[in-house]
């Protein structure tokens, strides 16, 4: 157990190992960790558990350090198995131990346990005195499932915020001011935009919500990677930020999937374009890059403009598969662009389009296509497509 503050402890795992979550849809590069709480008061609180992979060693643990017999409830802020899985192992040696949750998360736990557990319900603003502290609890739906909320301790001025201010980050210490700021960051809107982005308005306003609860924040303590006890609100003021529909960072990403290099080079024409009139941007080919990194670049991009050449009258299938992403994850409102080579029929470049519109992307140039391998004149005017592009941002 590390302690956070006060009486209340980490008792969770770091996962150095993990590559992948969700199954496999979502990249890990620096593992992730699945932090358990424990609060030390009058009454001994346990808040969520850890993964199933690491049951044992999280039960042998909390024997060690307190003593299973001696918890004397548990809190469940959000059912996902990343943070209920070792439950079934821990009431297995518990029974009879109180559960607290949301309705939802009534909901999700008697749906993945099948168990007769004393689970009891809790709703925004309820509380529960354990001693010296007081728990409040705050409905937190769809930061990341209809079930999440968070648990305030208050005395401690701590929040136990579950998914909500997260990063997948098994870092080498703790805390916020220990590790190195850009990873952490990095990280942090990596997990906004792939996970959080298609509930930004209701992050919003829950975070307006929270705000006016006037909460004496010093640690604001998420169930994956490091803990913000620096500047706690900087990470609630970040998600404010990004949770705006307006929100971008000052370059344009170019996306494209290519066969033999014509529509790579389109790529790099439109790209000079967007040099010319000073407009910052990346290039990525979708093919062999990260999907939840490109997502990234997606999210935080003030353009987007995505290539393909044409295959089986479409696109190559990592550029529709960006598109169906994008839709899901309800990327909207970015100035956005499509283009192409092609051999025989050429419908990559309208497809590209017409996706992006349907988006909700806006769109206000035609696509540029080129059949067979580009020519000088070809590569100028998708300069000009570029400078054109800059100009309608
Ligand atoms: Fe980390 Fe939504 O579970």
């Amino acid at each position: 157990m590390i302690q956070v503050k006060n009486n209340v402890y980490w008792t969770g795992i770091k996962d150095w190992e993990l590559r992948k979550f969700h199954g496999h849809e979502l990249s890990t590069h620096r593992g992730s960790t699945y932090n358990s709480y424990l609060i030390k008061d009058e009454k001994t609180v346990l808040v969520d558990t850890v993964w199933n992979p690491y049951k044992e060693e999280f039960v042998e643990n909390l024997e060690r350090e307190v003593g299973l017999e001696n918890i004397d409830m548990i809190i469940i802020n959000h059912c996902e198995p990343d943070h209920s899985g070792s439950l079934g192992y821990l009431m297995e040696k518990i029974p009879n131990t109180p559960i607290y949750c949301s309705k939802k998360g009534e909901e999700s736990i008697k749906g993945y346990f099948h168990k007769d557990w004393n689970i009891n319900v809790v709703k925004t603003g309820d509380t529960i005195k354990i001693g010296e502290n007081e728990l409040v609890f705050v409905e937190m739906t769809m930061m990341h499932w209809p079930d999440s909320m968070l648990t305030y301790v208050k005395g401690a001025n701590v929040v136990l915020s579950n998914d909500a201010f997260g990063q997948h980050y098994s870092a080498p210490a703790l805390f916020n001011d220990q590790v190195d700021e850009c990873e952490l960051y990095q990280e942090a809107i990596k997990y906004f935009a792939n996970i959080l982005n298609p509930f930004k308005p209701l992050i919003k306003k829950k975070i307006e919500e929270i705000k006016a609860l006037n909460l004496d924040i010093d640690v604001i303590a998420p169930s994956h990677g490091v803990i913000w006890r620096d500047n706690p609100m900087q990470i609630v003021e970040k998600y404010y930020e990004w949770s705006q529909n307006s929100y971008s960072e000052d370059y344009v990403v170019i996306i494209y999937d290519t066969m033999y290099d014509a529509t790579k080079n389109l790529a790099l024409s439109i790209a000079e374009g967007l040099r010319s009139k000073d407009i910052k941007y990346k290039v990525f080919n979708s093919s062999i890059t990260d999907k939840s990194d490109l997502i990234t670049e997606l999210f935080k991009a003030k353009g987007i403009i995505l290539g393909s050449c044409t295959v089986n009258n479409g696109s190559l299938s990592s550029i529709s598969m960006i598109l169906e992403e994008m839709k899901l994850l309800k990327f909207k409102n970015k100035p956005a662009a499509g283009f192409g080579s092609y051999g025989w029929s050429g419908e990559a470049p309208g497809h590209i389009t017409e996706g992006l519109k349907k988006i909700g992307l806006k769109v206000d140039l035609e696509p540029v296509k080129f059949k067979y391998q580009p020519r000088k004149e070809d590569f100028e005017e998708c300069i000009a497509f570029g400078e054109k592009f800059a100009n309608n941002l």
